[in-house]
């Protein structure tokens, strides 16, 4: 999974999270950055492992038992690595060993990688190419749309307040459309902001002049969209 800064990679996965089944096993690793040996023990504990040994040979006989026994009971195994631009090519090495365990019939681990576009061209080097060719899917999130952009932030503004009556005016839209090119976490600060505007207006109203300056006053000058 790849996607831009902040267009929804994390609260997609953490929304699979909530999704999923009981039967599901699941572990999520946020922070890639950690070195191998923390990053594998994150693995496991998720998983309620505790190894007495803390060597790569340790790890992968109890990882291998533990998805042997889930499987056995009927349940599935899944990991999930978010921020995976930033793991080390070792590291994804070992990943791709993670998914060669399997039975003669199935694989026993399903592996979602979620990270910033940084990720594919990491996996296009050649050393990686043999996990490359175990991707199954690749799916890319693509900023919002402008219509995207004003369904979005009805949707939230009516789920936050459904009887207030806020509106944010289609010339506001399209401005917040501007200078967030789509990006849900910009479209979420720059509509923040003018919600603040608005309230020290007193103006249930967000037009056009409240988002310019909601969107100035976080540029700290007129952004380029406006100029
Ligand atoms: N589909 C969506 N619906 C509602 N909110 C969303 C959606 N996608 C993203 N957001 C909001 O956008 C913000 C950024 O999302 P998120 O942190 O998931 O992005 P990211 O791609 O993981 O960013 P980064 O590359 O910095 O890790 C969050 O505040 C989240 O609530
Ligand atoms: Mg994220």
């Amino acid at each position: 999974l790849t996607g831009e800064i902040g267009s929804g990679k994390t609260t997609l996965c953490k929304a699979l999270l909530r999704h999923l089944p009981q039967t599901t096993k699941t572990s999520f690793v946020f922070n890639s950055n950690l070195p191998e040996g923390q990053l594998f023990e994150a693995i496991l504990g998720d998983f309620g492992i505790l190894p007495k040994r803390r060597n790569k040979i340790s790890f992968l006989k109890h990882l291998n038992s533990f998805l042997l026994s889930e499987l056995s009971s009927g349940n599935n195994t899944a990991l999930i690595i978010d921020e995976a631009q930033n793991l080390r090519a070792s590291t994804l090495e070992f990943i791709r060993m993670l998914s060669n365990f399997e039975t003669e019939k199935e694989k026993l681990i399903q592996i979602v990688l979620s990270g910033q576009p940084e990720l594919r061209n990491k996996l296009d080097a050649a050393n990686l190419s043999q996990l490359k060719q175990r991707i199954s899917v690749h799916s890319h999130i693509s900023a919002l749309t402008m219509t995207d952009v004003g369904q979005y932030i009805d949707h939230r503004i009516f789920k936050t307040s459904p009887s207030k009556n806020v509106i944010f005016t289609p010339d506001a839209v399209d401005l917040i459309f501007s200078f967030s090119k789509g990006i849900p976490r910009l479209i979420n600060i720059a509509c923040d902001k003018a919600l603040l505007c608005g309230f020290v207006l007193d103006t249930t109203v967000i037009d056009h002049g409240v988002a310019q300056r909601s969107i100035e006053e976080l540029c700290g000058t007129a952004h380029p969209a406006m100029v």
